[in-house]
């Protein structure tokens, strides 16, 4: 006799079968080879104990995806591989300081030596930095912090994953911006110019990399509200409003208030975009800024 447990979504199940000769459904959470988004693509994501690191790391997981998570912090990075090894996903950890240019690169290549290509990478290191103070406030280095943070680590990772993304001639390099790149007011000034440069230097890459097949796509969310427990953001948020000595939610809530859409963005909304942008439905886009602001800005 076989004990069948019927699915009710599209993904596939396993099944064992116990010494009786009974058949049981384990709890499906990988979709089938067919519908994978990311089927068999290796993915290498900097910042990956993140929180949209970690977020993407569960999509591509459940899209496919050979995973090798990338950051500073084990107990992090191990969380966010154990998420994605319940998405089915076969996933290693590396702990490689992002800034490091020797390296990254060293990573990268022990990567590409042990499973042949890199079809994919997101860089999702974040920084906490200073927002909310206006200019005569700001020291210069805590200006440049972001500034220099954001350049430094986008170049590094890219440059260490384009030259095996342009010697087999295909791959995806994400990057993310955030509002700042288009916003203007006061107490902007370092995330204004490391995201409009961000997002200039993604532009520029796509355009060097085309011509090897290679894609580069930004995506710029707005602020997550669930992010927050996890991000540097709740600290650096948390300054701005008490800088505007405004209390914490009512500042928060104000940005939600701000969109066409009355929310902000959630973690999985960005991270089932990444997942788009990093498969090859999406193999026509590149120079692309993904505005995933709810309609904070309007393009
Ligand atoms: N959260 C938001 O609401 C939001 C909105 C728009 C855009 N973004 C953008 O999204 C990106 C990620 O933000 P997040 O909210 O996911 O931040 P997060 O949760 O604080 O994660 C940042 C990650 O970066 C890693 N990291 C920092 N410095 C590193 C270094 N030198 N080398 C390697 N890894 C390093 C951290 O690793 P350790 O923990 O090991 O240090 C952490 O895993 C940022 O570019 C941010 O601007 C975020």
């Amino acid at each position: 006799m076989h004990v069948l447990v019927t699915c009710k979504c599209n993904l596939s199940v396993a099944f064992v079968r116990l010494r009786c000769n009974h058949r049981v459904a384990l709890i499906p959470t990988r979709k089938a080879g067919g519908d994978m988004l990311l089927k068999d693509k290796v993915a290498v994501i900097h910042g990956g104990g993140g929180s949209i690191g970690g977020a993407a790391a569960r999509v591509f997981a459940r899209e496919g995806a050979r995973l090798f998570l990338v950051g500073r912090s084990r107990p992090r990075l191990e969380a966010a591989a154990d998420a994605a090894r319940a998405e089915g996903a076969d996933v290693s950890v590396a702990l490689v300081d992002a800034m490091d240019e020797t390296a990254v690169a060293r990573h990268v290549d022990e990567v590409a030596d042990a499973v042949g290509r890199i079809d994919i990478a997101l860089n999702a290191v974040g920084f906490d930095h200073v927002q909310g103070l206006a200019i005569g406030e700001t020291s210069l280095e805590d200006y440049l912090h972001p500034v220099v943070g954001y350049l430094r680590t986008n170049f590094v990772t890219a440059k260490a994953v384009s030259r095996h993304m342009i010697a087999q001639g295909s791959g995806v390099i994400l990057t993310v911006s955030t509002p700042g790149a288009r916003l203007t007011g006061r107490g902007l000034l370092g995330n204004a110019a490391q995201s409009a440069a961000l997002e200039g230097f993604s532009r520029a890459l796509a355009g060097e990399l085309g011509p090897d097949g290679v894609r580069v796509v930004c995506v710029r969310p707005h602020a997550m509200p669930d992010a927050l427990a996890t991000s540097y953001t709740r600290a650096m948020f948390g300054r701005s409003a008490e800088a505007g000595g405004v209390p914490f939610d009512e500042w928060f809530a104000g940005l939600a208030d701000m969109t066409l859409l009355g929310r902000l963005p959630v973690l999985d909304e960005v991270a089932e975009y990444l997942a788009f942008a990093a498969s090859d439905r999406a193999r026509s886009m590149t120079g692309a800024i993904a505005n995933l602001t709810a309609g904070a800005l309007v393009d």
